[in-house]
């Protein structure tokens, strides 16, 4: 009687100082819901981007917590082992302005790429907001860059330019199996950009391709031999029905886009943000990121991703339900 009194009160007392510190993490992948992170706090890392570091993998992100204040603009950065658990590592930049962009600058889809020869972190973000002396809007149409000598920053903001003098809104980024870097970006005129970085990463060098097609979100994969490109249409926070092609080599040529999705689930109300490739002993699964934006309350802004049916030049998202990982294995199970 006493222990099952005292059980009782262990039970409370934990479920009290859960409530106190926020959510539990989950042993699935459930789309859609809430994600907390180590502290409990939902995951602020929008429009993100992982890498894969040794063995740990980093999420980087737009950081919209509330708490943030008016005016900020916040990366964080996130820690995990098997890509479920999440270390927030801290905001990596935190800033409330950056060059002569006034106040209503945007900071949107941050990724950070590992250079291994500079041993330098850098980050490349979607830089913009109005020419100056207008009021609003995504006028400025740049890349922004900064760089620090550790993963979890701080990161030193250096410079901003149009990639190869194009317009720049949605970044993507692309780590292929021999390490080169690239950058993917949406060009209003022209269409969508596979671009590689430079040696030392500070610049974008070289186009490899320009599919004429009017494509944000930009995300790659290589799979057995092939590239498969992902991209949303231009429709603001709003989801679309998200579309792919595959090609033998970046420069093309691409296939036609086909739907990643029934057209009508509108990539189950996400838009993509990356493709991440879990090598496993068994097997290889390719994992949707997307986000599932909440335009008014940004910082409830939630994730969706699920591992892809994807091989022989066919890429499907399957209807959003919860999974599991193995990133030993690379198996992938939905339940
Ligand atoms: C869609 C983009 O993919 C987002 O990153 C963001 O720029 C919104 N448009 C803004 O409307």
């Amino acid at each position: 009687m006493k222990w099952s009194i005292c059980a009782q009160g262990f039970a409370l007392a934990a479920a009290f100082l859960l409530s106190a510190s926020g959510m539990r993490a989950a042993d699935t992948f459930k789309p859609g819901d809430l994600w907390p992170d180590d502290q409990g706090k939902h995951i602020q890392a929008h429009g993100g981007g992982v890498i894969h570091v040794g063995d740990t993998y980093y999420w980087f992100g737009e950081d919209r917590a509330q708490e943030n204040g008016r005016g900020m603009r916040c990366v964080s950065c996130y820690a995990s082992k098997d890509l479920l658990h999440w270390t927030h590592r801290g905001q990596v930049l935190k800033t409330d302005h950056l060059e002569d962009f006034g106040r209503s600058w945007i900071l949107e889809r941050p990724k950070v790429f590992y250079n291994a020869k500079t041993k330098k972190y850098v980050m490349y973000m979607h830089i913009d907001g109005p020419f100056p002396g207008h009021r609003g809007g995504y006028e400025l149409a740049r890349v922004g860059v900064a760089i620090s000598d550790t993963v979890d920053g701080n990161y030193q903001y250096l410079k901003s330019f149009r990639p190869l003098d194009h317009e720049s809104r949605d970044i993507g980024q692309f780590i292929d199996d021999d390490g080169t870097a690239y950058l993917i970006f949406e060009d209003r005129p022209n269409g969508f950009h596979i671009a590689k970085l430079s040696d030392d990463y500070l610049t974008v060098e070289k186009d490899m391709c320009l599919i004429p097609e009017h494509l944000e979100g930009g995300a790659l994969v290589h799979y057995h031999g092939l590239y498969y490109v992902v991209g949303s249409h231009l429709t603001g926070w709003g989801a679309n029905p998200n579309v792919y092609a595959t090609a033998k080599s970046l420069s093309g040529p691409w296939s036609e886009f086909k739907d990643i999705a029934p057209p009508e689930k509108k990539t189950y109300g996400s838009q993509s943000s990356m493709l991440i490739k879990v090598t496993g002993t068994q097997t290889t699964s390719v994992i949707y990121v997307g986000d599932i934006w909440r335009p008014r309350t940004q910082w409830d802004s939630r994730y969706l991703w699920m591992p892809l049916q994807i091989g022989d030049g066919k890429l499907s998202l399957p209807e959003p339900a919860e999974w599991s990982l193995d990133v030993q294995t690379g198996v992938a199970t939905v339940k």
